[in-house]
């Protein structure tokens, strides 16, 4: 998927990209550690770490005190906030920190539910990780009837056809993710938000697998509520929610009495994590400063969210021909089989998020020989259970997922595919 961008951006300066994360230096048992494990977690640039350290020795404190660590912490957040709002495309005031996006989903999803009446639909997909499905599939206790969307089994997308039969006037709430964790579909969300707007449905997207990939921009998409995990996008390991003013003001949080009724602090209960909150305008900045290098103009364009957006161009360059290069080889492995997407025509659609099987090899086996080689991959159902059963791989240990990021090189998808080749020899 070049973008159009690339015409006039740069390609990625991978040397530099990989000297800002120190991690991906690392050596075990005298192997270079390659990380594949990137839909599980990203490594973290430099500026990350200090800027998690910094808080702790400067500004460690509590928030809305009289003194000058807590006024910092409360900049912090500020700071933080802001660079979330460029990143998703939204107001300060739209954006929600929280331990992690599965945390957000259900406390988002009762809070939602209370609105809910017996009878009323909520429409989720087969596609989805747990995280957007479980938090809904609660609200049956009140008498919310749960439909699914089913998927094309060949290529593992979404059943549109079946997505429209299933919305209907009493459809309150459509949550589908923006790609899928397990196989890498891109999903149309922007026409699955129209569809359900014209039935006057919420829309709740989990973006969690697509943020480290592809530009997120909230205005456009329409959305009602988007979720975002910032470890899954080179950042500390926490959540942050996107909600529409009018809803974040209009729904009823359960909180606790000092929380006050101002957004998004009504979202936000009890001591954040303030160190980690610190460590997300870090990834934020990594993330624009890739982006100035890419294009310069992006540097004159003077806004940091012309900054990410060229990054995002650049990015999606680069995994996009290592990607094909993946994809290729592994097809070339005897007995393998990809799930998703595997027509380089239409790699548009998905991510470079592989999962495979090897027949006479389970998941967990490859992962561990791959593991005992310094390559990081992961076994199993990555909590898109829904899909491993549906597909009956779930007994047999699932897939094998291979997550490329954009600090990958050619020389370790090359280094990989020899190892696999060696494996299953
Ligand atoms: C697509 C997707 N959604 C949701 C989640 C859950 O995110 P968190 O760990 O922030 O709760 C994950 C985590 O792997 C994911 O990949």
């Amino acid at each position: 998927m070049p973008s159009i961008e690339s015409e006039v951006t740069k390609a990625l300066d991978i040397a530099w990209v990989r000297s800002q994360f120190p991690s991906l230096a690392q050596v075990n048992d005298g192997r270079p550690a390659v990380f594949l494990d990137g839909p599980g977690g990203t490594q973290v640039p430099q500026r990350v770490i200090d800027a998690i350290s910094e808080y702790l020795v400067r500004n460690n404190a509590n928030t809305c005190g009289a003194y000058a660590t807590s006024r910092r912490t409360d900049a912090v957040i500020a700071e933080a906030r802001a660079a979330m709002a460029d990143f998703l495309h939204c107001g300060a005031d739209e954006v929600v920190f929280g331990a992690n996006m599965t945390a957000l989903t259900f406390a988002m999803s009762r809070a939602i539910g209370r609105e809910f009446k017996q009878g009323d639909e909520v429409l989720l997909t087969r596609l989805d990780h747990d995280a957007n499905f479980s938090p809904w599939k609660a609200l049956e206790e009140k008498g919310v009837v749960i439909r699914v969307a089913e998927i094309n089994p060949s290529d593992c997308t979404i059943d549109m056809k079946d997505l429209v039969r299933k919305l209907s006037a009493r459809t309150k709430l459509v949550a589908v993710g923006l790609a899928s964790n397990a196989v890498g579909t891109i999903n149309p969300v922007g026409e699955i938000i129209e569809l359900a707007r014209k039935v006057g449905a919420l829309t709740y997207i989990d973006a969690v697998h697509y943020a480290p990939h592809g530009p997120i921009d909230v205005q456009s998409l329409d959305c009602d509520f988007l979720v975002c995990s910032t470890y899954k996008f080179f950042g500390p390991h926490m959540g942050v929610l996107f909600g529409k003013r009018e809803h974040l003001k209009g729904l009823q949080p359960y909180k606790v009495r000092a929380n006050t009724n101002a957004i998004p602090n009504c979202w936000e209960w009890g001591t954040l994590n303030h160190e980690c909150i610190a460590g997300i305008t870090a990834c934020v900045e990594y993330l624009a400063e890739l982006g100035r290098k890419v294009n310069s103009s992006a540097d004159s364009a003077d806004t940091r969210r012309a900054a990410l957006l060229a990054a995002y161009a650049a990015i999606q360059d680069h995994e996009y021909e290592l990607m094909l290069k993946l994809i290729d080889g592994l097809q070339q492995i005897p007995g393998s089989k990809i799930y998703g997407i595997t027509d380089p025509t239409r790699f548009a659609e998905r991510c470079p998020t592989i999962a495979v099987r090897i027949a006479g090899h389970t998941p967990l086996e490859l992962a561990s020989k791959l593991g005992d080689r310094g390559f990081f991959t992961w076994d199993g159902n990555y909590y898109a259970i829904n899909l491993t059963e549906y597909l009956d791989v779930e007994k047999d240990g699932g897939f094998l997922r291979i997550g490329l990021a954009h600090y990958n090189t050619h020389e370790e998808v090359d280094r990989l595919l020899a190892a696999m080749r060696e494996i299953v020899q």
